[in-house]
């Protein structure tokens, strides 16, 4: 066997999150083992993991025990998970209480920090080889940093030094051999290395890519696989751009100024040490492992001129300085450089003038604060007058030979009039065209770009061996048809818009069906409804009939539900408000519901109002998950919830008042995907009860996922399995879960009569009844809801078209450059998966009237 037989396989975080998906690493290491190949396997932290122990890093000292709890539980839940025992991650637990005593501890010491994040991998890859080996695929575990080495750059700043450094490697043919000797599969930590002193060192946020490409060239392997959650590199970031091609095939530059300029598939560093090795790299998808992915290597330049991408990067700050008669003065670049040098700040852009140079600095590889801002510019301003442009977002045409390109882009830069663009800039290798704009326009003029260098024949998309199929193509969600009732109602529909003009409306069939998916999630003993989600009295009706308990958080949704499913007991109803006022407490406790505190202030100053109640408490388990920031509930920035570290003080209250605890709950987001979420928050929780000696129940919240278009439906089997795992270590609990979205999203179309279209600008806009008030998640959360014309279902899509509402906001928006057939005035169009925080998040700005609802 020669040395190029190895191949290196990278999974990130979640690809190493739950037993599955272990399965999946095993299956296709043993299938490369079957092919004669050695195989070394690159892990990151389990999902998760890197930011919570960012967390306990940032904690204050009290409170890091806690965190490092939370963390050795989670770790122990997954290694029973794995069916192993808990020993097998005693070294790492011991190394984590040992840094947690170190004088270090006290003052943040970036050495000390490099070895607490370096904890995540050593879980990660210490659980992975005993599982695979359990399973019969034998791994040893190989610590990372007895090969790879940093080196420090010059002007490196400390915290580059020992948090996002980069190393260096040479092809060692010895170590190849040695490693082979050691065993032909081992496994082994990304993100982590050792410096010159012997110490742990980070190659930075999304490191293990690095680790990877630098372990594939210092074995000189056959070529390096990156595995992640996407099919590959893609034309434009495809949750932006749905159209967005599959890029098949590109080379080492090329790659190199796109995951620079943005994609985030693909970590920038790690294609230097690929390069220089000349190792191929492969990105390829875990979860369809048949599909063919990206190649990247040194051979796809000869292709025919064509842009491969556009990409954007948000988050960045310009610094402008003006100077008078600084026009060929020696020096003075000099020493404005000299000052971003000194702070630690690397510049990446730069646009020049006769009395201004003004050069962008970029968010992931410079540690950006107001202070060290404010400290540059105090030093600039001895030499110039400085302002600094932000939030900025640079966007960027990836190519080879884009100078040769320049004149077919007319309807790009026609685009680009419209805006007000700070900096312009060519690279002088040829590869790229940078344009900064202001960060709030950036993501809407993505796809309206990626069509025009379509149209223009700039992309060259019909080439196959460069582009492959798009986003939306290869991730058509299987769950449509069902979801696509209204299809067969057509004609019904139809009659209803004409007759009472806009009006949600909701399929009633299609909300049991979705009830009796999760009815069949057996761990799950009481299902609620969130009610918040869609309170129309008959689904609330529907679902009451089907067992589902329902979960509300205001007393006038408590009112409501009393009114509507008047049988239905206070056991089932659960009251789980946030910063609600005493008076809500005390009415929800007297109609003898169950209450969820979620702070400290009702037990410490209403003690008075829990006396003799069984309460529940809301935990944070921290950071939020969900399809948006502003759904994410969990975390530093978020209101809900107790610290884990204040439950204790929670329990004691709780006593002194007289109340019995006898839930535990935690919500983390809205709209997660993740199967395997829940699992995680069981676990969680379950590792918090063993101190409330009156618990009865885990409450895991809601959050379950639709999918949205390019986006795979939950996969509910999955669901169930992680559940299943965690309760049989605590079946003397019994677990509720409270969904809202999962039930009724695909169920509630909004149906509006078109007004009148526009054509302004080379945009056509189609105005409808129905607005931001009446649908107010795309204004809100940049909700993608598909729209059709319902009076042309069938007809071919000829236009490109912006839906907007009647309402004097620029962001009345529904939906930007969707396709669809030439409409017309009266035409009524349809928008789906409106079920769902659609008619209850209505409003009546403008003096427009609430929306009708009628149900089938
Ligand atoms: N439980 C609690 C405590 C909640 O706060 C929520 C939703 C749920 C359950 C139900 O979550 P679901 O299963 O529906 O994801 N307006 C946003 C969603 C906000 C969710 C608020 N809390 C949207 O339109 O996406």
């Amino acid at each position: 066997m020669s040395a190029a037989d190895w191949i290196v396989l990278k999974f990130g975080g979640t690809s190493v999150s739950t037993r599955a998906r272990w399965s999946t690493i095993g299956e296709l290491a043993q299938a490369r083992l079957n092919d004669g190949h050695c195989v070394l396997i690159v892990v990151s932290a389990v999902s998760g993991v890197t930011d919570q122990l960012k967390g306990l890093i940032e904690a204050e000292a009290e409170h890091r025990a806690a965190l490092a709890e939370q963390l050795i539980a989670r770790h122990r839940a997954f290694a029973v998970e794995l069916g192993l025992q808990a020993s097998v991650v005693e070294p790492v637990e011991q190394a984590l209480h040992a840094l947690l005593k170190s004088p270090h501890a006290a003052v943040r010491a970036y050495p000390w920090q490099a070895e607490i994040f370096a904890l995540g991998e050593l879980w990660s890859s210490r659980l992975g080889a005993a599982f695979l080996t359990a399973e019969g695929v034998t791994a040893g575990w190989l610590d990372a940093r007895t090969q790879l080495s940093a080196q420090a750059l010059p002007n490196q700043g400390a915290w580059a030094r020992h948090l996002s450094t980069s190393c260096q490697v040479q092809p060692s043919p010895a170590i190849a051999q040695q490693l082979r000797e050691a065993g032909s599969l081992q496994i082994t930590q990304g993100f982590i290395a050792r410096n010159l002193s012997g110490e742990t060192v980070l190659l930075g946020r999304g490191g293990s890519d690095t680790s990877a490409a630098c372990f594939g060239a210092l074995l000189g392997a056959q070529r390096v696989e990156i595995w992640t959650d996407v099919p590959g590199m893609f034309s434009a970031n495809p949750r932006r751009v749905p159209e967005a091609r599959l890029l098949r095939h590109l080379d080492y530059d090329e790659a190199q100024e796109i995951a620079t300029t943005g994609a985030k598939v693909l970590h920038p560093r790690c294609l230097g040490p690929v390069r220089d090795g000349a190792v191929p790299l492969w990105i390829k998808d875990t979860q369809r492992p048949e599909l063919e992915g990206t190649c990247i290597d040194a051979g796809g330049g000869n292709g025919p001129l064509s842009v491969k991408a556009i990409s954007h990067r948000m988050g960045v700050t310009l610094v402008s300085m003006e100077s008078i008669g600084m026009w060929q003065q020696v020096g003075f670049l000099a020493d404005v450089f000299g000052y971003f040098r000194q702070h630690g700040l690397s510049v990446d852009l730069i646009g020049s003038a006769e009395t201004n140079v003004t050069v962008s600095l970029d968010p992931s590889e410079n540690l950006l604060s107001a202070d060290n801002l404010e400290a540059l510019c105090a030093d600039l301003a001895r030499v110039c007058r400085v302002k600094v442009i932000g939030p900025c977002a640079a966007i960027t045409l990836v190519g080879r030979g884009m100078r040769r390109m320049l004149h077919r882009l007319s309807e790009v830069l026609a685009e680009f009039g419209e805006q007000r663009v700070h900096l312009v800039s060519q690279s002088s290798n040829n590869l790229n065209l940078t344009f900064v704009v202001d960060e709030d326009i950036a993501e809407a003029l993505l796809p309206r770009l990626h069509e025009h260098l379509i149209r223009a024949r700039v992309m060259a998309v019909d080439d196959a061996r460069l582009f492959g199929p798009s986003w939306e193509s290869l991730s058509q969600a299987p769950v449509a048809t069902a979801a696509r009732w209204w299809e067969r109602d057509q004609a019904r529909l139809l009659e209803i818009a004409a007759s009472q003009g806009p009006a949600y409306v909701y399929d009633l069939a299609s909300v049991r069906a979705q009830a009796q998916r999760l009815l069949a999630i057996s761990p799950v003993d009481r299902w609620f409804y969130a009610i918040k989600a869609n309170d129309h009295p008959a689904l609330l009706q529907a679902l009451a009939a089907l067992g589902f308990g329902l979960e509300c958080v205001s007393t006038a949704e408590l009112a409501w539900v009393q009114q509507h499913c008047p049988e239905l007991p206070g056991s089932r109803i659960l009251f789980t408000p946030n910063f609600a006022p005493r008076l809500e407490y005390r009415q929800a406790l007297a109609s003898g519901v169950m209450v969820t505190v979620d702070g400290l202030h009702p037990l410490q100053h209403w003690g008075a109002e829990f006396e003799g109640a069984q309460i529940a408490l809301r935990v944070d388990l921290g950071p939020g998950r969900g399809h948006h920031d502003k759904v994410r509930t969990g975390g530093q920035a978020s209101k809900f919830g107790l610290a884990p570290a204040d439950l204790e003080r929670a329990r004691l209250l709780a006593a002194d008042a007289g109340a019995k605890i006898v839930g535990l709950h935690a919500h983390l987001g809205s709209g997660i995907l993740d199967p395997q979420h829940w699992a995680e928050v069981y676990a969680q929780l379950a590792a918090l009860g063993e101190r409330f000696v009156d618990l009865r129940w885990l409450d895991i919240g809601g959050g379950l996922g639709v999918p949205g278009s390019g986006e795979r439906e939950l996969d509910l089997a999955q669901v169930a399995a992680g559940l299943a795992r965690v309760k049989q270590l605590y079946p003397h609990w019994d677990l509720h879960m409270e969904p809202g979205r999962y039930l009724v999203a695909d169920a509630g179309v909004l149906l509006a009569r078109v007004t009148q279209v526009k054509d302004k600008h080379g945009v056509r806009f189609v105005g409808i009844e129905a607005g931001m008030n009446a649908l107010l998640r795309p204004a809100l959360y940049d909700a993608v809801h598909p729209i059709v014309n319902l009076s042309r279902l069938g007809q071919p899509a000829t236009d490109t078209v912006t839906v907007v509402g009647p309402i004097c906001e620029s962001g009345d928006v529904l939906g930007r450059e969707r396709r669809m057939p030439a409409a017309a005035e009266g035409d009524v169009i349809l928008i789906a998966q409106a079920g769902a925080y659609g008619a209850v998040m209505g409003n009546r700005y403008n003096r427009r009237p609430l929306i009708a609802e009628v149900v089938l």
